[in-house]
């Protein structure tokens, strides 16, 4: 018996760390419902999850989309048969200045990072009450405290999860249901893969820049997606049944450094 067993879950982004954190949740007994925008995506996620026999249901779905996420939440709510935790993995990242930024990639960037969450615990908390409980987990980013240039819009959605989170977690915590957040450094997933080409540099791999990234963080590498989903399981679980309102940061040590040699 797995810790999940007999619970159920609403994941958001079928790559990167939402997929490793469906899967971890789903090994260990968990039924999931992971949504993601990207079809291929999807797909792959879905043909991960059948070679394991993993009792995950991908379904297409724009989180940031009000009646996209509130139909996709009644689906999954009666195929799961009700809900316990909410991860909240999907994310863009444009690059820009709050000038050269249009106000649509501004705009939808809010929407998609931030607005998803709203929109997932609006018509998932009520569930959850239900079920006496749960715990909800968002996905910030070191970038919500400390952060590079040219990546305004979504440097203030991080910061916003950090106060979102606090503010969802006072205001659910008589009903049980816990929130937190993960706050990760670099971490080997397509986002950060559009990040290594952006900055990488003319003629760097991908591999290669991920190395100056890993060099970066004191534990000398860039993290993996399941060691982030490992810390997701600890805060969806009961083991965690005194944490709410908290931030954990899972960066290698990125943020306790100064950076200065
Ligand atoms: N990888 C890193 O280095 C890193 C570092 C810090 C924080 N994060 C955060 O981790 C979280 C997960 O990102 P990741 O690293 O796994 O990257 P990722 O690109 O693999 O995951 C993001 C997912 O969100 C999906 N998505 C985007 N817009 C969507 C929408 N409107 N509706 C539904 N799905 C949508 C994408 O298709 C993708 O599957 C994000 O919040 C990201 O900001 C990542």
């Amino acid at each position: 018996m797995g810790d999940f067993s007999q619970k159920t879950a609403i994941v958001t982004g079928t790559s990167g760390i939402g997929r490793a954190a469906a899967l971890r949740l789903a090994r260990d007994g968990a039924r999931v419902v992971a949504l993601g925008i990207d079809e291929r995506v999807n797909a792959e996620m879905a043909e991960l999850a059948a070679a394991e026999q993993l009792a995950i249901r991908v379904e297409k779905a724009d989180v940031s989309v009000d009646q996209q996420v509130r139909s996709a939440m009644e689906t999954a709510v009666s195929w799961l048969g009700g809900l316990d935790i909410i991860v909240n993995a999907a994310a863009i990242h444009p690059f820009g200045t709050v000038v050269s930024t249009d106000p649509a990639t501004w705009e939808r960037c809010m929407a998609v990072n931030v607005g998803s969450i709203y929109l997932t615990a609006h018509y998932g908390i009520p569930h959850m009450e239900r079920r006496g409980g749960g715990a909800i987990i968002n996905i910030s980013s070191v970038q919500g405290f400390n952060c590079q240039q040219n990546v305004a819009v979504y440097v203030a959605t991080k910061g916003a999860i950090h106060a979102l989170t606090r503010a969802m977690a006072l205001d659910h915590a008589e009903k049980k249901i816990r929130v937190n957040s993960v706050s990760p450094g670099s971490v080997r997933t397509p986002i950060l893969e559009l990040a290594a080409r952006t900055y990488g540099g003319e003629g760097v791999s991908v591999e290669q820049a991920f190395q100056r990234f890993g060099a970066a963080h004191p534990i000398g590498r860039i993290g993996e997606p399941e060691e982030v989903a490992e810390l997701i399981a600890f805060l969806a679980s009961d083991k965690a049944g005194f944490v709410t309102g908290a931030d954990y940061r899972i960066d290698g040590g990125l943020t306790a450094a100064i950076g200065v040699k």
